[in-house]
């Protein structure tokens, strides 16, 4: 098994194991895709990586961090969508959507303006989350029952119109302090009732989610889930790989069928902890740990150590973001540096 072997989720063969990482691109109005968002995904894809993933897009639209993210919660936004999963699938590569809730992570300003607080009056929202929290210097505040499951109802929603779109698979963004880990971290989550407490409830929001998107979404269909392995914050209440691994034994247990092991979204994470691979282990800690498929993510740049997380089985896929934002065809280039035979779009044949 190496890179370029391909890879079955359900029924969903990939032809590689390079993944397209979600990466957002503050490029959108009203949450639509647009030229920006065809041409990013479709390089990409064009460049030869075997699954692309979209950036987070919002399920309603509190669920937008800023203003120009993307949305998949009316028909508008969905249809936006067919271009470009078609351009992507004329290029053999499977594309999957990222659905996400930003929680009490919301109402900021583009970041060339900082990512400051937008307030209500400059059409900013209130934020909520599982607890009144501070997160931007604003206080979030708490979500009710009645909210809880209707959010519920916005995911069911959401991957009903990604399904519509086209879409090969669906992942819940489930990581980097964004709601549903706002819900399983006790950092952030100090609710007393049946969403709040102990580990089983702080799950609960995130296991009856993937619960009802199963119900509802084509049984053939891959669910992936991103979650943060650890809340890279040394308190008690921290999250930790072991909760991650005792998760996605619960996750795999209700048709999650892959998890890509990030990190922190609570705090900055200090630069001794951030080196080539470093959250390598965590995909393999997981992977040996529940036997589900994960995918490792973080400071992967290079063919060699691409290759060998594979080759060593620590992971299924690599998720890579920022070197395939220096490198559209970084999947076509490891290919040519491994020494091994790769599709190349005929358009660009005499180039490669
Ligand atoms: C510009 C940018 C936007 C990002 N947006 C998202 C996102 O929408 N969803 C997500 O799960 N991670 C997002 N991330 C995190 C990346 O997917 C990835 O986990 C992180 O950059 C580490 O991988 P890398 O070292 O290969 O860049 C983003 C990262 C960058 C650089």
């Amino acid at each position: 098994m190496n890179l370029f072997s391909p890879i079955t989720l359900r029924n969903l063969t990939l032809k590689n194991r390079i993944a397209l990482s979600p990466m957002q691109q503050y490029s959108a109005k009203n949450g639509i895709p647009n030229n920006w968002h065809l041409v990013h995904l479709g390089s990409r894809a064009v460049g030869g990586a075997g699954l692309i993933l979209t950036e987070c897009t919002a399920v309603a639209p509190e669920g937008l961090a800023t203003l120009y993210d993307l949305g998949i919660w009316n028909d508008e936004q969905q249809n936006a969508w067919k271009n470009i999963v078609n351009f992507v699938h004329e290029q053999d590569a499977k594309i999957g959507i990222q659905l996400w809730h930003s929680g009490g992570k919301g109402s900021l300003k583009h970041p060339n303006e900082r990512m400051k607080p937008l307030s209500v009056e400059e059409g900013g929202w209130i934020v909520k989350s599982s607890s009144a929290t501070d997160f931007h210097g604003v206080i979030a505040e708490e979500f009710t029952i009645a909210e809880i499951q209707k959010l519920k109802t916005n995911f069911v929603k959401a991957a009903l119109r990604a399904v519509e779109a086209g879409f090969d698979t669906i992942e819940l963004h489930a990581g980097h302090g964004y709601l549903f880990h706002q819900f399983y971290s006790a950092v952030i989550n100090k609710r007393t009732d049946e969403y709040g407490g102990s580990f089983d409830n702080r799950i609960r929001f995130l296991v009856e989610t993937i619960q009802e998107i199963r119900k509802v979404i084509p049984e053939e269909m891959p669910l992936l889930a991103r979650i943060s392995a650890v809340d890279y914050i040394e308190t008690e209440d921290a999250w930790t790989l072991e909760n991650s691994i005792e998760l996605s034994k619960v996750l795999k247990e209700n048709g999650v069928d892959f998890i890509t092991a990030s990190g922190g979204g609570f705090t900055n994470v200090s630069k001794d902890k951030v080196f080539p691979g470093y959250q390598v282990p965590f995909a393999a800690a997981i992977k040996e740990q529940t036997g589900i498929l994960t995918g490792a993510v973080g400071m992967i740049t290079e063919a060699g150590q691409a290759n060998t997380i594979i080759e060593n089985g620590q992971a299924d896929l690599v998720v890579i973001a920022r070197e395939q934002l220096r490198d559209p065809y970084f999947a076509i280039h490891s290919a040519k540096e491994l020494g091994w035979e790769t599709d190349i779009p005929w358009q660009y044949k005499r180039a490669f």
